[in-house]
């Protein structure tokens, strides 16, 4: 495909590299052979009587042989090449090749490369793949390839990309094979609005942070959690009347120790003013069916053991 904005920039690029090749053949064919005229006082010994250091002297020959033919077979290659492939304007060449059809073809190839690994594993469920340790090296290839970058080598995230290691009740949705394959195959985004204009000035956001910072028990200033109870009506349409959240809104679980955004008054209040938008990419473009079904089991895998309770623990979100 060619990004000319017109057919005359097609014509005047192709035709300034035809005339260009062309030039040079001819002065190729004009240096070629002419040797130097003679004239009056050239010594007669077919030197051009120029003389350096001494005594080095320049013989008047045409081009040598073998340079005349690398160039003429430089000349001819050029030619050929902007038959064959696409270079001269928006010319596609006579083999119609892209690089873009290159990839194409390498996707390809690799896919059904691969395709006898994954034919063993895709007529499994995730959830007896997080059980084959064969399925669970290929699946930390593909974590470690894919995800590790947003999540952690380790699958413990860092602020505002979730823990995977958590138990059920810090995940933002349910930690099961459904939700993994889903996230991954589609993405997914997590959006709370900003709210302080429905709570109030100063007084009352610092109010409502140390209610929210008394949910889980968090050290908080008691009279000030008192006041802000009241103000968290304005929260309690997604995060729940108790704060436990509600997965199916994405909006997390309030009473934890895991904070995804950062813990303390700052973060919380930050949060009520400014809302979030936390997007994960779809992967199904990159990853092939079979290939979230494995990367699903490690993940499941990941938390199958870990913290029972939910007090999860994170990693730098965590309350200190
Ligand atoms: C570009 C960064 C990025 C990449 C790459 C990425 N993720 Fe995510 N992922 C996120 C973010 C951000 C969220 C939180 C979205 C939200 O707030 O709803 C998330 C959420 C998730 C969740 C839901 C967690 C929960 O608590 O419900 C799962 C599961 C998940 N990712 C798995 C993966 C896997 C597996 C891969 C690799 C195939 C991957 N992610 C690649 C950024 C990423
Ligand atoms: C429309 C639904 C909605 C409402 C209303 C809402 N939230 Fe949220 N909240 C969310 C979602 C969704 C997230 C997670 C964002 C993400 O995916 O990263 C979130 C995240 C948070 C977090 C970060 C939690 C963590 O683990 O770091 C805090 C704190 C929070 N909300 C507090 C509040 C408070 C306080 C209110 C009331 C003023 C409120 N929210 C109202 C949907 C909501």
């Amino acid at each position: 495909m060619s990004d000319f904005t017109n057919g005359f920039w097609s014509w005047y690029v192709g035709v300034i590299s035809l005339l260009s090749i062309l030039a040079c053949a001819l002065l190729l064919w004009v240096a070629g052979k002419a040797t130097v005229t003679a004239h009056p006082g050239q010594p007669d010994d077919n030197t051009t009587g120029h003389v350096w250091d001494g005594d080095l002297r320049e013989y008047n020959n045409p081009l040598p042989r073998w340079w005349m033919w690398l160039f003429i077979i430089t000349v001819v290659f050029s030619l050929a090449y902007l038959v064959i492939f696409p270079g001269l304007g928006s010319f596609k060449g006579v083999l119609n090749w892209t690089t873009e059809g290159e990839h194409k073809q390498d996707v390809t190839q690799l896919q059904s490369d691969v395709a006898p690994l994954y034919a063993a594993f895709s007529t499994q469920s995730v959830e007896t793949l997080a059980q084959d340790p064969r399925a669970l090296a290929v699946g930390e290839r593909l974590f470690i390839n894919n995800c590790a970058q947003c999540h952690a080598s380790d699958g413990a995230g860092s602020k505002g990309f979730p823990n995977l290691t958590n138990a059920n009740a810090a995940w933002l949705g349910e930690r099961s094979a459904a939700h993994i394959v889903q996230t991954v195959t589609n993405g997914r985004t997590g959006m709370m609005p900003p709210l302080a204009a429905a709570v109030g000035g100063e007084a009352e956001l610092s109010e409502l942070a140390h209610y929210v910072l008394s949910l889980s028990a968090s050290p908080h200033n008691e009279i000030k959690a008192f006041s802000g109870k009241k103000l968290f009506a304005a929260c309690a349409a997604c995060h729940g009347v108790d704060g436990k959240g509600n997965k199916a809104l994405g909006a997390p679980n309030l009473t934890d120790q895991y904070w995804l955004h950062g813990w303390g008054e700052a973060a919380i209040v930050s949060m009520i003013k400014s809302g979030k938008t936390n997007v994960m990419p779809a992967q199904a473009p990159k990853l092939s069916a079979q290939q979230i079904q494995v990367v699903a089991a490690y993940v499941l895998n990941l938390s199958k053991n870990s913290f029972a309770a939910p007090a999860a623990t994170g990693t730098a979100t965590t309350k200190p």
